[in-house]
């Protein structure tokens, strides 16, 4: 390829250079045989010479301009013969090291977006291997606790009882819940390529909603809810969102050792803030970045007891992503603010969002 590219460019330099020389010569010899200036032995000594240093003119010209040519050649084909044995790599299954961006051009430009897609992919490989392997650990403990005690009861080396038989049903059901949350959280991922069904919706009407449902469970865990929310319609889809909210008070009152929840709501700029604050225990602040991850819990061996996959958290960030927002948590001490961001109707969303995803 470098080759060929000199190959040519030294054709056409030659070309022209040649070109431009006869066109020289042939313009100074007509003017001198034009006008009889000199004799006809000086003309031919003219003619001579002329072709003498046009020739020599050409040829240093061909040479200076091949040297140059071939440094710039090189530094848009070295780069790209990198691109090309990294496309190579990645064909065969390998994650190339990140190529060095030499120049702020095309080219320059082409390596940082190959780096970063070569990052990407990396990642979503990494996370998928991660999340099997979660999986598998997840679904492994109480799948061989059942089949154990059912083999055992099958075989009458164990005699069954109403705690026994209880004592199994919560496993199954705690499978069923994993396997359901999973399923959620995979619907979710792949609805990115969907669009979501927004509305406008009153943020303060929609929360209220959302609190009646879990009525039950603060009374019984004589829990007090105090709401102050700034009243504001924002887009949403209704489904996901409830999905959130519920993800988010299920484990407050869950977690909760103060017997008080906290819900705030208020504007800042195109965004709808809305916050869930509870007092639990204490999560470390080197797990806090971890929180939203898929299968994350603080305590493993006590949660995998009261039955939580970990999953509820991941599915609430997924669906606040899709809306545009964020997540995140602010923790002092034991007191924890869940945290996530929506968008207001008059933002720019609903220019940029195509009408198709309003309803
Ligand atoms: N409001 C909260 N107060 C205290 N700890 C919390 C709170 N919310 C979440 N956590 C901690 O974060 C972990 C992850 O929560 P997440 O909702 O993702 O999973 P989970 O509740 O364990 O299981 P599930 O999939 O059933 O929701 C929890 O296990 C818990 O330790
Ligand atoms: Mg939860």
């Amino acid at each position: 390829m470098q080759w060929k590219l000199i190959l040519i460019n030294v054709l056409v330099i030659s070309v022209v250079i040649w070109l431009a020389g006869v066109s020289v010569k042939d313009f100074a010899c007509l003017l001198v045989g034009q006008y009889h200036l000199v004799g006809e032995d000086k003309s031919r000594f003219f003619d001579s010479t002329m072709q003498f240093y046009l020739l020599r003119a050409s040829l240093l010209a061909i040479v200076v301009a091949s040297v140059i040519h071939y440094f710039f050649i090189n530094r848009i084909l070295v780069p790209l013969q990198k691109l090309v044995e990294s496309t190579r790599l990645m064909t065969e299954g390998n994650y190339p090291k990140p190529l060095p961006v030499l120049s702020p051009d095309e080219i320059g430009r082409l390596t940082r977006d190959f780096n970063h897609l070569v990052f990407t992919l990396k990642k979503t490989e990494e996370s998928r291997k991660q999340m099997l392997s979660d999986i598998s650990h997840e679904l492994r403990t109480p799948l061989t606790n059942l089949k154990g005690y059912l083999e055992a009861l099958s075989s009458g080396i164990l005699q069954g009882d109403q705690t026994l038989y209880h004592m199994l049903y919560q496993e199954s059901i705690h499978l069923t819940e994993l396997v359901e949350e999973l399923h959620q959280l995979t619907i979710w991922e792949a609805r990115k390529m969907k669009p979501l069904s927004f509305e406008k919706v009153d943020v303060q009407e929609f929360m209220e909603n959302c609190l009646q449902n879990f009525k039950l469970e603060l009374q019984n865990k004589e829990m007090k809810v105090h709401v102050s929310m700034t009243p504001e319609t924002v887009w949403m889809d209704k489904d996901g969102m409830k999905q959130v909210l519920n993800n988010l008070l299920k484990n407050a009152i869950q977690y909760d050792v103060g017997r008080k929840l906290t819900v705030t709501g208020k504007s800042i700029d195109k965004k709808y803030i809305i916050t869930i604050t509870n007092i639990g225990q204490p999560i470390p602040e080197e797990m806090q970045p971890r929180i939203f991850e898929p299968f994350f819990r603080v305590d493993p061996s006590r949660q995998r007891h009261t039955g939580g996959s970990g999953l509820g958290l991941a599915i609430v960030k997924e669906i606040v992503e899709q809306h545009g927002g964020n997540v995140g948590l602010h923790s002092n001490k034991n007191e924890h603010s869940f945290w996530f961001s929506i968008q207001k109707v008059e933002s720019a969303f609903d220019c940029h969002e195509a009408e198709s995803r309003c309803v």
